[in-house]
Parts: C-alpha cells; structure tokens; sequence
C-alpha cells in the first residue's frame, strides 16, 4: 500500500531552465522549473508574480527559455537565488540574440524563442502562454538527420520534495516498443 500524503505539489523530477528577457538594454535571468506542454505548438512557464522578470516579460511580449547542463548550473543556481530587483544578473551569462530580439545564453545547449500569448493568472503566479517562434541547438547535439539529441545535452532535472538537481540517465527503451511483448 501506498500511504497518501495527503494534497502535495509531486509532480517530478522536471527539467530545469533559465528563463531570458531584456531588461533595457541588459539581459536578466531567472530559474524555473515549472513550465509546461500545453499543446504540439504551446509551451507555459510558471513565475511567481514577485519575481521581478515578470514585468520585464511583459513589457517586452517575449522571452527565452534555456535547457540548464551541468555545465551551467552553478550560474543557472545563482540566477534563482538573487531577484534582479536588488542585483544586476546580466553578466551571470554570455548571450545572444536571437531573430526575434530575445537574449539567448551561449552555453545553453537548447533555448526556444517565445512569445508571449496569455497570461493565466492563478494564486499569486504568472502563467505565461508561449507561442515559439524559434529553437536554437548546438550542434553537437543534433543527430546527423538533424533531430535534436538529449542524450548528450544532458539537461538537469529538479525535484522540490527534497530540493535537489538530478542528472538524467540511461535510454531504457524505444516508444510503443513495448507492445510486442
Ligand atoms: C531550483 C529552483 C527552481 C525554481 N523554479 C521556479 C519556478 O518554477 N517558478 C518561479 O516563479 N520561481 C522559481 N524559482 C525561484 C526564482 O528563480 C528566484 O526567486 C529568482 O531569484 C527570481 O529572480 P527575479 O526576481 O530576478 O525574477 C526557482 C528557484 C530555484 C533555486
């Protein structure tokens, strides 16, 4: 039997990004892991509305969202531990912009460029409703057809029971592989 915990936010590990808006001139970054699929062609992020790249997001009707690696996750940490209300986080990454003017960060292996749709607020959060209008990948982690390749990006996933980053694992199977056995 499993014991019932009773109504807890459970849904993980999730991958972890940092989402990008300009802030003037200057990026500004900040950490999330609550975003989601809604449809083939809409994407959400979840901010609560005290964080201070909201309005920045706003303002701007676009933003970026960069896969964290290993690599980056100590910036990645620190641009989730500081507000940009109290400190400048626009040299925590070297960046790009992409067609659409929003900053990109160099190191992420994967950032989309979005734009804002919708926002659903619900209990104190901005859910922001993306329309994305461009994906961007390094190429080392494209397969020769092409295809984006997770396997070696390895993005960092975050789980909010114990508070911890994971690192994703192993290729355990193809899709609808199973149903022959
Ligand atoms: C691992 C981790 C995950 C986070 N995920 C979210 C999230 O999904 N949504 C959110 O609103 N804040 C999230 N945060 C908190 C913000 O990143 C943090 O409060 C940040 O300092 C806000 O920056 P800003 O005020 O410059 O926007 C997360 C923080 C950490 C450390």
């Amino acid at each position: 039997m499993k014991k019932n915990l009773g109504a807890q936010l459970a849904l993980y590990p999730s991958p972890l990004v940092v989402i990008g808006a300009m802030n003037g001139d200057r990026p500004t970054w900040t950490l999330v892991a609550h975003t989601g699929i809604m449809s083939h062609d809409r994407l959400m992020v979840s901010l609560a509305q005290a964080h201070f790249i909201n309005d920045k997001i706003k303002a701007a009707g676009k933003l970026s969202i960069n896969m964290v690696s290993e690599e980056m996750l100590p910036q990645a940490d620190y641009v989730g531990s500081v507000s940009g209300a109290k400190t400048d986080k626009s040299e925590a990454f070297e960046y790009e912009m992409g067609e659409n003017g929003v900053p990109m960060i160099k190191a992420s292996p994967l950032s989309i460029e979005c734009e804002v749709e919708d926002i659903y607020e619900k209990n104190g959060f901005d859910n922001f409703v993306l329309k994305f209008t461009g994906t961007y990948v390094q190429e080392e982690n494209l397969t020769e057809d092409g295809r984006i390749s997770y396997r070696n990006m390895k993005p960092v996933l975050f789980e909010f029971p114990t508070y911890e980053y994971l690192r994703t694992g192993d290729v355990i199977g193809k899709c609808l592989s199973f149903k022959k056995n």
